[in-house]
């Protein structure tokens, strides 16, 4: 593959991304939660190009995004539950997996019977799905097991070279990746913590399904993730000798999530943080409370803090 295109997020940018798309090519996209990886999601050649630029095993599958809720009810057979969570966070950094009906290709699915379905909120993500006109398989447009991108230079930094094109639209306002919610029959179950609190879910569909936050039922889960080249120690008050230090709150570092210990504001700045100070050194970070995003951010930082496999 050539040289990686810088897509303005305008009109012509859009056009030119969608034509791509269609063709069976790859577009780095932002999204509210992290840039996607996209490629048409009907198409098995297409979706295959994304497996090979990420180095990403074909048995973890991939995310279908639609740009309306009408389009999921289609693909996927949504249950009573899901559509009240549906239309509670859709569009949204919400993901629901359901049995797939029809409209995905095989490998993007790793041949499951269900598929994970999301609507962005983001506008460029929506308006780039809508101009191509077919669902969008899309993972975190970074290198399998690396740290998620934010912005679109730290998709350049992955896969510059391996990619069509890449939108140039600034950073993710929720910073971690969606929310996923099995709703394969019984209560809904939480896959994986993200851009939607489980409080929240909760209120909306009741209580979520055994499991919990640690469930490993999403393949890609069990995968070394989020890996920064120095090791991860959570919960620290201060740095120790050598280390760098991740602060949060009034316990400061050399650089802080959110001095005033504000969640949302701690999870957009969580992956640029990560990058800016994975220098090879080990990384203390600050305690991060354990409710609303907050959840999020320490599943990120407990899978950095683990060690790869
Ligand atoms: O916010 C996000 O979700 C971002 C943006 C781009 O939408 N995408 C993202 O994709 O984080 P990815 O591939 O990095 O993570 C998707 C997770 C994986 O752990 C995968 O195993 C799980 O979703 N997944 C996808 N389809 C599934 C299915 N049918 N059943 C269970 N887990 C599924
Ligand atoms: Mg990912």
């Amino acid at each position: 593959m050539g040289a990686t295109q810088l897509l303005k997020p305008d009109a012509a940018g859009i056009e030119a991304g969608a034509a791509i798309l269609r063709s069976g090519g790859l577009v780095a996209f932002p999204t509210e939660t992290v840039y996607g990886l996209g490629a048409r999601a009907d198409d098995d050649r297409a979706v295959a190009r994304i497996f090979e630029a990420k180095g990403r095993p074909t048995f973890n599958p991939l995310i279908c995004h639609v740009s309306a809720a009408e389009d999921a009810f289609s693909i996927g057979r949504l249950d009573d539950r899901a559509g009240l969570l549906a239309a509670a966070f859709w569009p949204g950094p919400l993901t629901l997996v359901a049995p797939h009906r029809a409209g995905v290709s095989d490998l993007a699915r790793a041949s499951l019977g269900t598929v994970g379905l999301r609507v962005p909120g983001h506008p460029v993500a929506r308006a780039l799905i809508e101009a191509a006109g077919v669902p969008v398989a899309a993972p975190s447009a970074n290198p399998s097991g690396r740290i998620s991108p934010t912005a679109a230079a730290h998709v350049l930094e992955g896969l510059e070279g391996r990619i069509d094109a890449v939108f140039d639209a600034g950073p993710c306002p929720v910073g971690v990746e969606s929310t996923i919610v099995a709703c394969t029959g019984g209560p809904p179950r939480l896959l994986r913590e993200g851009g939607v609190p489980r409080e929240a879910l909760e209120r909306v569909a009741g209580p979520l399904g055994a499991g919990g936050g640690g469930a490993v039922e999403a393949p890609g889960m069990t995968l070394s993730h989020y890996a920064p080249r120095g090791a991860v120690r959570l919960d620290a008050d201060a740095p120790r000798a050598g280390e760098r230090m991740l602060g949060f709150g009034a316990v400061g570092g050399e650089a802080n999530l959110s001095p005033s210990g504000d969640l949302g504001e701690a999870a957009a700045n969580l992956f640029a943080m990560m990058r800016a100070l994975d220098d090879g050194r080990p990384l203390a970070v600050a305690p991060i409370p354990d409710r609303g995003l907050g959840r999020a951010i320490r599943d990120r930082l407990t899978r950095a803090a683990a060690p790869q496999g």
